[in-house]
C-alpha cells in the first residue's frame, strides 16, 4: 500500500441563505460555495497495525475521535471491513494552514481528503456519488469539499450542482486566531431569532431552493464578473454572528471602507471575513491597510484566490 500526500482546500460561501427547518433537525439551505487556494496538507501512510492515528501541527486540533478526519477513516473501515483487514491501519498527518473553527470548512476538507485518500490506498474505485454519500454522513460541507470549485449547494448543503470555474478571483481573508464560532450555535441562534420567517410547506421550500439557480449571484458567476459577484455576496448567519462578536463586525466594516475592495462578507458561520479585490496588487495593499488599522497579532491575514478543484494529490 503506497502513501498519499493530498491537498485539502478551504471553502468560502459566496451566498448562504437559510430557508427553513428540516425534519432531521438541520436547516434547509441555498448556498453557493467556492474553494480557495488556502489549503491543508494531508499525508496518509500505511501502518502495520489495525488502527488509525492522527497527528496535527496545530495545538487546537484534536487527534482523537472528535477529529472529523479520524471519523472519516473509521467510517471507511466500517464500510469496507475486508479492505481494512487486508491493508491495515493508516497514519494521518494533518499540516494545518486553514484557520480552525473559522467557517472555512477546515475540518470538513480534512475528512474529505481522508475519504479520497483511503479510496486510493485500498483500491476501492468508489464513484463520485458513492464518495459523496459517505461524505454527507460525516458533515454537510464534506461532499462539496471533495470536488470543490464553484457549486450551488442545497438541502443540508450536500446536494450539489457544479457551476463553471471561477478561477482567479482575488481575496483577502481575515480571522482572529482566538475567536471561534460553533456552527451549531450559529444555526440554533438563527432559528431562535428568525425561525418565524422560515418557509414551512414543501413547495415553497423547493421553489426557494430552485430560485438560487437563476438568481443574481449565479448570473454574476456565469458572467465571471468580480464586481457583480462582490455586490451580491450574502450570508444570513451574519445576522446572528456580527451582533454577538463586535470584533468581527468591526473587521467587516473596515474591509468595506478600503479602496479596491469590491465587496466583503463573513464566510459560513464565521468568524472569518473575506473581501473580494480587483487584483493581486490591490490584495497586498488591502492586507497592509488592515494590518496597520489592527496591529493585533491575534488577527491572521491571508491573500488567497478562488480555485477550480477540491481534494487533489499533491504534485
Ligand atoms: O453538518 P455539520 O456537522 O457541519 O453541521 C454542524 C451543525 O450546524 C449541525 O449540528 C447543525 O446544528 C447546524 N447545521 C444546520 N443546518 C445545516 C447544516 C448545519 O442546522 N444545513
Amino acid at each position: 500500500m503506497r502513501s498519499y500526500n493530498l491537498i485539502a482546500p478551504a471553502k468560502i460561501n459566496l451566498y448562504l441563505e437559510i430557508i427553513g427547518d428540516r425534519a432531521d433537525g438541520y436547516h434547509e439551505l441555498a448556498m453557493i460555495m467556492q474553494t480557495i487556494d488556502l489549503a491543508d496538507q494531508i499525508y496518509l501512510q500505511p501502518l502495520s497495525i489495525d488502527t488509525f492515528r492522527v497527528h496535527c501541527n496545530h495545538p487546537q486540533v484534536p487527534t482523537d475521535k472528535s477529529n472529523l478526519a479520524y471519523r472519516a477513516a473509521e467510517l471507511m473501515a466500517a464500510q469496507f471491513p475486508d479492505a481494512f483487514s487486508n491493508f491495515g491501519g493508516i497514519d494521518i498527518t494533518i499540516k494545518k494552514h486553514i484557520p480552525v473553527a473559522a467557517g472555512l470548512a477546515g475540518g470538513s476538507t480534512n475528512a474529505a481528503a481522508v475519504l479520497v485518500g483511503i479510496d486510493l490506498m485500498w483500491n476501492l474505485g468508489l464513484t463520485q456519488s458513492e464518495l459523496a454519500e459517505l461524505a454527507a454522513s460525516l458533515g454537510s460541507d464534506v461532499p462539496f469539499c471533495i470536488a470543490g470549485g464553484s457549486a450551488i449547494a442545497t438541502g443540508r448543503g450536500e446536494q450539489l450542482s457544479p457551476l463553471p470555474n471561477l478561477d482567479h478571483l482575488h481575496i483577502v481573508l481575515a480571522k482572529y486566531r482566538s475567536l471561534e464560532v460553533s456552527t451549531g450555535w450559529a444555526y440554533n441562534t438563527y432559528r431562535q431569532q428568525f425561525g418565524d420567517t422560515y418557509l414551512r410547506d414543501t413547495d415553497s421550500l423547493t421553489a426557494r431552493a430552485n430560485a438560487v439557480h437563476s438568481g443574481e449571484m449565479v448570473k454574476a458567476i456565469l458572467a465571471k464578473d468580480p464586481t457583480a459577484i462582490a455586490q451580491k455576496l450574502h450570508n444570513d448567519l451574519e445576522k446572528v454572528v456580527l451582533p454577538t462578536y463586535p470584533q468581527v463586525l468591526e473587521l467587516r466594516e473596515l474591509f468595506a471602507r478600503q479602496p479596491g475592495v469590491l465587496g466583503t462578507m463573513m464566510s459560513g458561520s464565521g468568524p472569518s471575513v473575506f473581501a473580494i479585490v480587483e487584483s493581486p496588487q490591490q490584495a497586498t495593499i488591502v492586507k497592509q491597510q488592515i494590518r496597520e488599522a489592527i496591529p493585533d497579532q491575534d488577527l491572521e491575514l491571508f491573500i488567497t484566490r478562488t480555485i477550480s478543484h477540491g481534494i487533489k494529490i499533491a504534485p
